[in-house]
């Protein structure tokens, strides 16, 4: 919920929300301001910090989650005043500062006690934790309300939904606030109501409840009837009451005791139970005279008593026999008598007055065993039966009464007396306040010498005959003086005329008013008499929880001694209730009811001025008023609000007083709002505490926001220093880095620079010898290289030595044609000799030969091919071997270079003659074939020509000087088949021999010849292949001869 706006009781008020500010302050203007502030459904009003609750005996819309929500850890003086806002001022002080708390509610009956405790335990259970746990003890607290209730309430006059019970229930907190269990102690059940209950009121809820709400079968099992009047326990005028609808609720608590941890089996027990009080109370006995003459009971129909014991697995004749006779055991007598009608009946009804109110403690203990666990933190709820006055009172009242006198006996202990008490003791100035002070009240009761109870003991135990005349008697005479008992036999004579007090009757001037109580059934209900022999009889029932509920009727454990009487106990419960509520945080809520009517809107005056009387509330304001509001010792004080002065804050190093007072000065207080005491500061107004809480709470805040800010300081800064330290690493790298690159940069720049520099020194330096070689020996280099490379290639790539291979390398570079080519040339020279060189000097004048044929014919003459193969043999006639030619041979002198046979052209027909042909060194030598007689002989000076044809045939012509000698017989036509060989001969021997000038050979088709006389033409044609290959010759005339050469392929 956002704080922006402070709220508080002041705004918005109907009246005025604290009492404390209610000006002027009367009786009068205290019940006008109760009565406007309920008329606009304002049913609560502080005292401080008590609350006042009216019961609006309708439902307002102020207890939804959203209210719970707005109440909750919000300051009590904040918003109005409500019952959540104690709940939550409880709550938080036990959470936080671990003090134990109870919270008393007071008020009579019908004042909405019962309602107040379940608010505060709704309110407790919906603003401490949650969680499955803690939801299971929240679940398991709260619905034990509905079975106790279901138990322990009944319809009386003043209140439909009266507790007839009281209750005091521990919740159990961790320390953190989540809750653990609990412990419910419950106090006398008003168990007479079992048996008997006043006109217009009813008996506990359980009865209504079973019979309506459960089922045919359940009813049927427990031998029940639905119909109410068939119970004599059950009364009748108002069994049935407005706005209470029995079925349902009858769920709601079998639901609530499954939720609470009851066993299935133990409900059923539960119910069994219930249903034998019910049947008990149907057993009615009849009067059976005896022979002595006294009267014997007997029971009448006995089909009750047999469905009850078949219910309860008891044995009926030990039932039966235990309502006729009574056992007395007295030491190691047991004496037996018999009861007559009036005493079965009243062994019945205790039997079921016990029987209910044990199942009732047993029930309590039943939840204690499922909430119980070991004490943390407590906070104490008393929701005990109010202060009430009927129109006949007996013990019960008188008990209830005494509780609610005890309550406010604590009230005025800690609220008024106590108050006023710690201010003289604090030494704060004080006029007393005087206020009625219930002290004499309790002790009239329970004073251990002369109280009422101690003397309706004495009474009870005393031996002989006892009445609750006797009792009254004693009362009388020990209690006449006192200021509060009033009774018409006492010695007081003040009260012998009163005829409001019957004779039967005692007054007791109770805190809350005078209540007249009949002494009858004190003596008796005090006893609680129950025989033996039916609490025997219980025990041997084949029933686990009836025998849990009568231990004192086991044999084996026979116990003489009385047993504690009612009012005993109770007084000491009642004792053991008030030291434990005197040891915790008290918190008050008064309730009081509007009307007597359980109307809404109905605000009788006389009735809530009443209690407001008897509960001391105008005394509560003044005391109130004239104190002071809120008290703390010194340390604490110091130790919470030092915060709100400089000089304080945040160490006082004086007395706690000084330093509380220095705090204190520093504050805008008005002096008078607040006081020293010895040990403790006194504020003296809520506001001002209030103020005080506001200025720390603001203080607080600011600290919060000191301490957040220097803690985000710190941490931004610690951030800050880390990014910086980071920043100082990344930069430094960053910066190396970029050094780096830089110096890298500069020092690549100055190698450049430097290089350059020694470049152009360098160059300077060596510019003559440089500039003028530099190109010339890179070119020459590269040549050398590119020639290196080429020789080696060209070394890889050789052709073969022979010198008729024709194959070369490429040539890789084409500035290397020339040299290329030359070195082609060179190479197969080279080859050629290295050829030559193997040869012999005749192979090598066979060679020459062959060279100077070529020379002389190559391309001039066709047969010259044909001859290249024919090796030039020379002596074809192996001359000189040959004995047919040894004349001849003998005949030329010189040595013979050729001899071959050749043909002899006539000169007259063209026909040939053979004739051996001899050429020597000086001469050529015609001879006759047979018998080798030379014809002609003539000297190779002689010779002036030498004529052959272009083609192939084998003519020659012999051309003489003209002049000469020999030129007498004409020139010679001679044909061979080596012609090439013997012109070539003729050729090389003709140069040699006559030093003279060369042989001419005369290449042509035509030429002419001079024969004797006449000079003949000699022509080549070429014929047609007529008579075969052969040439032919023919004179044509005188002056021609025609050679026909066949045309060859
Ligand atoms: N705050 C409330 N809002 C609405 N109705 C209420 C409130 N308080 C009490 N009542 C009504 O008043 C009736 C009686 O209240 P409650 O049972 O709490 O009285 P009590 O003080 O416990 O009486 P007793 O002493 O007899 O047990 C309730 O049944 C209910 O109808
Ligand atoms: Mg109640």
């Amino acid at each position: 919920m956002p704080r922006d706006w402070i709220t508080s009781l002041l705004d918005n008020m109907i009246g005025v929300g604290d009492m404390v500010l209610l000006e002027p302050l009367s009786e009068d203007s205290f019940i006008e301001n109760l009565r406007k502030r309920f008329d606009h459904n304002e049913i609560y009003t502080y005292i401080g910090s008590v609350v006042i609750s009216m019961n609006p005996y309708r439902s307002l819309p102020i207890f939804t989650p959203e209210k719970v929500e707005e109440y909750r850890n919000r300051n009590f003086y904040e918003l109005s005043p409500h019952i959540y806002a104690l709940a939550d001022e409880a709550y938080r002080s036990l959470r936080d500062q671990d003090k134990d708390q109870c919270i008393l509610i007071t008020g009579e009956s019908g004042a909405g006690k019962t309602e107040a405790s379940k608010l505060v335990m709704s309110y407790v259970a919906a603003v401490c934790g949650k969680g499955q746990e803690v939801n299971k003890v929240k679940e398991q607290l709260l619905q034990s309300n509905p079975v106790l209730e279901a138990f322990g309430n009944a319809k009386t006059v003043r209140n439909d939904n009266s507790s007839r019970f009281g209750k005091y229930m521990d919740i159990e907190f961790d320390f953190k606030g989540d809750p653990l269990g609990g412990v419910i102690s419950n106090y006398l059940l008003e168990k007479s109501r079992v048996v008997k209950q006043p006109r217009g009121e009813r008996n506990f809820h359980v009865f209504y409840q079973l019979l309506s709400g459960a089922s045919d079968d359940t009813l049927k099992k427990l031998k029940l009837d639905r119909d109410f009047s068939k119970y004599n326990y059950l009364s009748l005028d108002s069994a049935v009451v407005n706005g209470l609808d029995d079925a349902a609720n009858f769920r709601t608590v079998r639901n609530a005791m499954q939720i609470v941890g009851f066993m299935e089996d133990e409900v059923q027990s539960v119910l069994e139970l219930v249903a034998a009080v019910l049947k008990l109370g149907d057993i009615e006995f009849k009067p059976e005279s005896r022979c002595n003459g006294t009267d014997e009971s007997r029971i009448k129909d006995k089909n009750d008593l047999k469905e009850m014991c078949e219910l309860l697995g008891i044995e009926q004749s030990v039932l039966e026999r235990a309502f006729s006779y009574r056992t007395v055991e007295a030491r190691l007598e047991k004496v037996s008598t018999t009861l007559n009608v009036a005493q079965a009946y009243y062994a019945r009804d205790a039997l079921a007055k016990n029987l209910y109110s044990r199942l009732f403690s047993w029930l309590v203990t039943r939840i204690n065993e499922s909430i119980k666990v070991t004490r943390h933190k407590v906070m104490g709820v008393l929701d005990i039966y109010g202060f009430e006055i009927f129109e006949d009172n007996s013990f019960e009242q008188f008990i209830i009464n005494y509780c609610n006198e005890k309550l406010q006996q604590i009230f005025i202990e800690l609220t008024l007396r106590e108050e006023q008490e710690e201010y003289v003791r604090e030494g704060i100035e004080w006029t007393n306040i005087e206020y009625f002070n219930n002290a004499i009240i309790c002790d009239l009761i329970e004073n251990h010498q002369n109280g009422i109870l101690a003397m309706l003991d004495e009474e009870c135990l005393r031996p002989g005959t006892v009445t609750d005349e006797t009792f009254l008697d004693k009362l009388n005479t020990i209690c006449a003086e006192h200021q509060h008992f009033e009774s018409r036999l006492s010695k007081n004579s003040k009260f012998l005329t009163d005829h409001s007090l019957p004779h039967n009757c005692f007054r007791i001037q109770h805190y809350a008013g005078k209540v007249l109580y009949r002494a009858e059934g004190f003596v008796d209900k005090n006893n609680d008499l129950l025989y033996r022999d039916l609490s025997q009889a219980m025990y041997k029932a084949n029933h686990s929880l009836i025998k849990q509920l009568f231990p004192e009727g086991n044999p084996a454990k026979v116990n003489l001694k009385r047993p504690p009487t009612a009012g005993f106990q109770f007084r000491a419960s009642v004792g053991t209730l008030m030291k434990n509520l005197q040891t915790k945080n008290p918190n008050y809520i008064r309730c009081i009811k509007p009307n007597d009517k359980k109307a809404s809107h109905i605000f009788t005056d006389s009735l809530v001025c009443h209690q407001v009387r008897y509960l001391g509330l105008m005394e509560n304001v003044r005391v109130r008023r004239a104190g002071y509001a809120f008290r703390q010792a010194y340390e604490p004080c110091l130790e919470r609000y030092k915060m709100l002065c400089k000089r304080t804050w945040p160490h006082w190093r004086g007395p706690a007083r000084e330093g509380v007072e220095v705090l204190m000065a520093d504050l805008p207080v008005p002096a008078e709002e607040f006081s020293y005491g010895r040990s403790k500061i006194f504020i003296r107004n809520p506001r001002t505490l209030f103020f005080l809480e506001e200025r720390r709470r603001q203080c607080l805040q600011d600290l919060a926001t000191l301490i957040q800010k220097i803690y985000r300081g710190w941490k931004c800064r610690s951030h800050f220093l880390l990014l910086k330290k980071s920043q100082i690493v990344v930069a430094a790298w960053y910066r190396r880095y970029a050094q780096e690159k830089k110096y890298q940069k500069i020092k690549s720049a100055t190698t450049v620079v430097q290089s350059y520099t020694r470049g152009w020194q360098v160059r300077r330096e060596y510019r003559k010898f440089f500039r003028a070689n530099a190109g010339k020996k890179i070119y020459d280099f590269t040549i050398q290289r590119i020639m290196q490379k080429y020789f080696l290639g060209l070394k890889s790539t050789m052709p073969s030595v022979s010198p008729i291979d024709k194959s070369w390398p490429a040539n890789p570079y084409r500035f290397l044609d020339g040299v290329h080519t030359e070195l082609r040339r060179i190479f197969h020279l080279w080859r050629c000799k290295k050829y030559r060189s193997q040869f012999t000097e005749e192979k090598k004048a066979v060679y020459e030969e062959k060279l100077e044929a070529s020379e002389i014919f190559k391309d001039k003459k066709a047969l010259y091919p044909s001859s290249v193969s024919q090796p030039f043999k020379g002596d074809y006639l192996e001359i000189s071997k040959n004995p047919k030619y040894q004349k001849l041979h003998s005949a030329v002198d010189e040595k013979v270079l050729l001899a071959d046979v050749v043909n002899k052209i006539n000169r007259a027909n063209g026909k040939g003659t053979a004739r051996i042909f001899l050429l020597t060194k000086k001469s050529v030598v015609l001879a006759d074939q047979k018998t080798g007689q030379v014809k002609a002989s003539v000297p190779l000076p002689d010779l002036a020509s030498v004529s052959v044809s272009t083609q192939s045939d084998g003519f020659f012509a012999l051309r003489l000087k003209e002049g000469s000698a020999s030129a007498v017989k004409g020139d010679f036509l001679l044909s061979s088949d080596h012609l090439i060989e013997i012109i070539t001969k003729l050729h090389r021997t003709g140069a040699t021999a006559a030093d003279s000038e060369q042989l001419d050979i005369d290449i042509s088709d035509e030429f002419l010849l001079q024969f004797k006389h006449d000079k003949v033409c000699v022509k080549f044609i070429q014929g047609a292949p007529k008579n075969g290959n052969s040439v032919s010759c023919k004179r044509k005339n005188n002056r021609l001869l025609e050679v026909s050469v066949p045309t060859t392929a």
